[in-house]
């Protein structure tokens, strides 16, 4: 067989996701694995999401509200913004794919930090798109780096607040002075999907951008901070005429029907969201002052994961460590060769880590 494949197509290397739990302890022969390896909510899911998922399954038979409807409300409310400014997507990986097909042609440029969420890079090159990297800065996205790098061809530029890996933000005074530079023709994406962990009051919030309608996309999920992922739903927040655009593209059911009544849960669920903010700032805490008696260095973050200096050889710690029965990420492939991430687990999970990690090292 000879398949005709776009030289772009050709290009893409398949993300690699975290180990999952079973096959960890399938392969080592382990019990009580812990996975610390892909930001998730050590939590569960939101109780009242569960709850409105058990409801709902009475009704799987019929197709999801193809327009979400009571979710897209129930979104508009809590921002204060029109219906027409909400795009859901199946997890805000969706979003990310829908903005590349909607707004990239082959030969568009994207600009994004180098090292990025790697699914940035497969929706960018899916688009026959090219991704332009602007390295970070001390461990921060290099904004004015970004502004150099744009041409007559950048359609978008990716940020994400709180950075993943490095927990960086970017302050309020850094993204108004960086949007004076931007011209209306470049889409900046905010990719918020860590932001409900943020303390830094400073932080920038896509929100306020939204709002007057101008060329800034936010992207939120339910994955993270509501403990949904395995549910599949995000939204981005934009300009009407970004919306509709998108929506074009778009499934017509690409977020199905528990994922939308799960979400709606979530978001009333206020107290599962501040328990979960208050674990990981409280684990966080722990775990730094662990790490700084044991004389081991690490990066502080604004999200629910953060990066531990292993050096030099991040891959082998990994592997150390997944002998040990904890998954964690090895920031290699992200050019961090002397790194580990981890995320914030439940407190007899970080104990273990943190026991695991003395060990290996
Ligand atoms: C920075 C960033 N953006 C987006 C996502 C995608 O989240 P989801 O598709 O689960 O909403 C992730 C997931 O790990 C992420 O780290």
């Amino acid at each position: 067989m000879k398949i005709n494949v776009p030289d772009y197509i050709l290009s893409l290397k398949p993300y690699i996701p975290g180990k999952p739990l079973e096959e960890l302890e399938r392969e080592y022969g382990i019990k009580n694995a812990v996975k610390l390896a892909s930001n998730e909510n050590p939590l569960g899911p939101s109780p009242k999401a569960a709850e409105a998922i058990r409801a709902a399954i009475g009704n799987l038979n019929r197709y999801p509200d193809s327009g979400a409807y009571a979710l897209i409300q129930a979104i508009a409310e809590k921002f204060n913004v029109e219906p027409k400014t909400i795009v859901l997507g199946n997890g805000s990986d969706d979003i990310i794919a829908l903005l590349s097909t909607a707004l990239l042609k082959p030969e568009a440029e994207v600009i994004l930090p180098q090292p990025s969420f790697l699914f940035y890079e497969i929706s960018i090159r899916s688009a026959g798109a090219i991704p332009v990297w602007v390295p970070l800065k001390f461990n921060s996205m290099d904004l004015d780096g970004m502004i150099h790098n744009i041409t007559p061809n950048t359609r978008l530029i990716f940020l994400n607040i709180p950075f993943n890996p490095t927990g960086a933000i970017i302050s309020k005074a850094e993204f108004e002075q960086f949007m004076t530079a931007i011209s209306s023709e470049v889409i900046v994406v905010l990719d918020e999907a860590y932001i409900e962990f943020v303390r830094d009051p400073n932080c920038v919030l896509s929100i306020d951008y939204v709002k007057s309608g101008g060329n800034v996309v936010g992207m939120r999920t339910f994955s993270k901070a509501y403990g949904l992922a395995g549910l599949r739903i995000g939204y981005g927040l934009m300009a009407a005429e970004l919306s509709e655009l998108l929506n074009r593209v778009r499934q017509p059911f690409n977020v199905n029907s528990l994922a939308q009544v799960a979400a709606i849960a979530a978001l009333s669920d206020e107290d599962f969201l501040q328990k979960t903010v208050n674990l990981v700032h409280a684990e966080l805490d722990f775990m730094y002052a662990a790490l700084r008696r044991a004389g081991i260095g690490y990066i502080q973050t604004q999200a629910n994961f953060f990066l531990i200096n292993v050096g030099p050889d991040a891959d082998e710690i990994f592997n150390r460590l997944l002998k040990q029965g904890v998954i964690v990420r090895s920031m290699t492939s992200y050019g961090y060769p002397d790194y580990i991430r981890v995320n914030v687990g439940l407190h007899h999970e970080n104990v273990r880590f943190l026991e695991a990690l003395t060990n290996v090292l």
